[in-house]
């Protein structure tokens, strides 16, 4: 293999002590005309973790991800995957380096079913000549495997696998899509608000899902704003406001009323990381938020 030169990847080299961090990304910027989705963001996710990203509607969650994933390229800014600097060109390349997304408006195929939409974009092929000459698909191999997967993440709401998913209830279908997220992230996970649609059995699902992820070493980057489940489930969490990375705080050391606090701009984290109210903003009214993260009930 040749060298690559030296001069851009060891500007870029990883700093000393983040052997752990799986994905980093620093002063990311989005513009679209006057508006800007992010702003000189940062962004890290460290191996085994689920990392929370919370932030009010507009905040950026959904550009950061997709900047993320290949989705979206953004104007200046670097992402390192495992230390190493990378360029998607597409949600493919993100997916050729094993990362998956559920986005927030999901991207399910309703005219097929939920077999070939947990393959879409990679199907298997029937063995020797009639796969590789003829191209033939082998549903029955596919259909088998996409049983197994919703069996083995315990959906069971779903009786056929050969139904098209445009008939699928909305929760089934946000099921099917972080099914195949789940089956195919082998490096990073990252799920758009994956509950949103989805009620309380299921969401229960998904989020036991995440930790089934996590157990298998894979980490996972959580857009939600239901604040109990991100306390729960959550191991980081990065809050993000205006367009960029506000704090970062643990559900251990930290209440939901101060993530709520950081969301709004009521509250800020000072250099030494404790908790400080902010002068031109205020707290919403009936929560008054507690000052360090030390007052956490928990
Ligand atoms: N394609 C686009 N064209 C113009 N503006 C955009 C585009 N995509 C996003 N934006 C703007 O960028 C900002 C960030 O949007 P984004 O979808 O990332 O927010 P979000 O944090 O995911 O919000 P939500 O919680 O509502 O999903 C918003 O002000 C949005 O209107
Ligand atoms: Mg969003």
């Amino acid at each position: 293999m040749n060298q690559p030169p030296s001069d851009a990847a060891s500007a870029q080299a990883p700093a000393p002590h983040t052997a752990d961090v799986v994905m980093r990304a620093s002063g990311l910027v989005k513009r679209y005309g006057n508006v800007v989705a992010i702003g000189e963001s940062d962004f890290e996710i460290r191996a085994g973790e689920v990392l929370a990203v919370v932030g009010d509607n507009g905040a950026g969650k959904s550009s950061l991800i997709k900047a993320l994933s290949g989705a979206l390229a953004p104007d200046a800014g670097t992402i390192e995957l495992d230390g190493r600097p990378v360029h998607f060109h597409g949600p493919r390349d993100a997916r050729a380096a094993g990362i998956e997304t559920v986005y927030q408006t999901l991207a399910v195929a309703p005219q097929m079913d939920i077999a070939t939409n947990l393959f879409l974009g990679r199907p298997l092929r029937r063995e020797g000549f009639l796969g590789s000459g003829l191209r033939m698909l082998d549903h029955k191999k596919m259909r088998n495997q996409a049983a197994e997967q919703l069996d083995r993440l315990g959906i069971a709401t779903i009786q056929d696998i050969t139904q098209l998913v445009g008939t699928l209830s909305g929760g089934q279908r946000q099921a099917v899509a972080v099914a195949r997220a789940a089956m195919f992230g082998t490096r990073l996970i990252i799920m758009d608000e994956p509950t949103a649609a989805l009620g309380v059995r299921e969401s229960r699902q998904v989020l036991d899902l995440i930790a089934r992820i996590r157990e298998r070493g894979v980490p996972v980057v959580l857009i939600s704003h239901d604040m109990p489940q991100v306390f729960e489930i959550a191991d980081r969490i990065h809050v993000h406001r205006l367009g960029r990375r506000a704090a970062v705080v643990t559900p251990k050391t930290c209440t939901m009323t101060e993530v709520v606090g950081l969301m709004t701009g009521a509250l800020r984290m000072g250099a030494d990381g404790t908790l400080v109210e902010s002068t031109t903003q205020h707290m919403p009214e009936e929560k008054p938020a507690s000052r360090h993260p030390s007052e956490s009930p928990e």
